[in-house]
């Protein structure tokens, strides 16, 4: 039995790295494959053994609300049809009842800000976040992986991934006390840091597990990097008297809320299924560039 039930899902973001598609769409909607971002973040949970989710939605997320409720219409056509293939299909989208909670978060003032909308919901336990733009694959769920590595260490854990220098600024840092295989005690961290300034190159990839001390340091959180009530300020804020873990967890990830991000992970993940892989490729292998000489 995990320790770890509950996990927030932070889904009120606009997208607006991608536009226009995300005009009418919610991001976490987008498809990679035959499924939606949503449903990647929500397996990975499950596989945590995460038996309460809690969604911080925000107006014109419909779609993404609708897609865990049960379909009654088209199920029972389905049925009339016997298309049980269809039927197996929309199997992960059905949660068992009372297991999501929709949360809505009135104004986009932060990542902080939406976790702490959960406050009421999550009490006083250690609770998971799973940023679903930032798509894991491997192996084994990155957080089922952190979840075993939390049991161990406790506090607020963060998974992390080495990046270049040049993109420190477009994650939280840790400024690294020491490392040991997998996991990096952090003294500090820091949101978006110019590469210059970055304590380190080891950058927060978007899978938390917190302690529930979180919840009433979010509460006197002031605005940080992007006028934003910053996550990242709360954990760090914890360092002593919580402590803080960064976990570099096994497998790639991919940030589908970048367009370059969402192509290479649809690259990957095709690669990945026996029915289309033969096909992508030879599909690629016709359409490869052409080399342009430069005179
Ligand atoms: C958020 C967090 C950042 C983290 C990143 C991972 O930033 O604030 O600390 O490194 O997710 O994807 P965002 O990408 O939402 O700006």
């Amino acid at each position: 039995m995990t320790h770890i039930r509950k996990a927030v899902f932070p889904v009120a973001g606009m997208g607006t790295r991608f536009l226009p598609a995300t005009k009418s769409i919610p991001k976490e909607m987008l498809t990679l494959i035959d499924r939606p971002l949503i449903q990647y973040a929500v397996d990975e949970a499950r596989e945590a053994g995460i038996e309460e989710f809690i969604f911080v939605s925000a107006a014109g997320k419909g779609a993404l609300e609708d897609y865990f409720d049960t379909a009654a219409a088209l199920e029972t056509r389905l049925e009339a049809l016997g298309k049980t293939d269809a039927l197996a299909a929309l199997a992960p989208t059905r949660m068992p009842e009372g297991a999501l909670t929709i949360l809505r978060q009135a104004q986009p003032l932060g990542l902080g800000h939406a976790v702490r909308q959960a406050k009421n919901l999550i009490g006083d336990e250690a609770f998971a976040v799973i940023l679903p733009d930032d798509v894991i694959k491997g192996e084994r769920g990155a957080l089922a992986q952190m979840v075993d590595a939390h049991r161990d260490v406790g506090g607020h854990m963060v998974a992390t991934m080495d990046v270049s220098r040049a993109d420190t600024s477009k994650y939280g840092v840790l400024d690294v006390e020491n490392e040991t295989g997998r996991l990096a005690h952090a003294r500090g961290l820091v949101e978006k840091p110019r590469a210059d300034l970055a304590p380190s190159t080891k950058a927060v990839i978007g899978r938390y597990i917190l302690d529930s001390a979180i919840l009433d340091r979010l509460d006197t959180l002031r605005p940080g990097a992007g006028g934003e009530l910053q996550l990242t300020d709360a954990i760090n804020a914890d360092v002593a008297s919580v402590g803080v873990t960064g976990f570099r967890f096994e497998g790639q990830r991919f940030d589908c809320g970048s367009v370059q991000g969402y192509v290479q992970a649809t690259a990957a993940f095709a690669m990945d299924r026996a029915d289309l892989c033969d096909d992508y490729q030879a599909f690629m292998n016709d359409h490869r560039r052409p080399l342009r000489l430069v005179a």
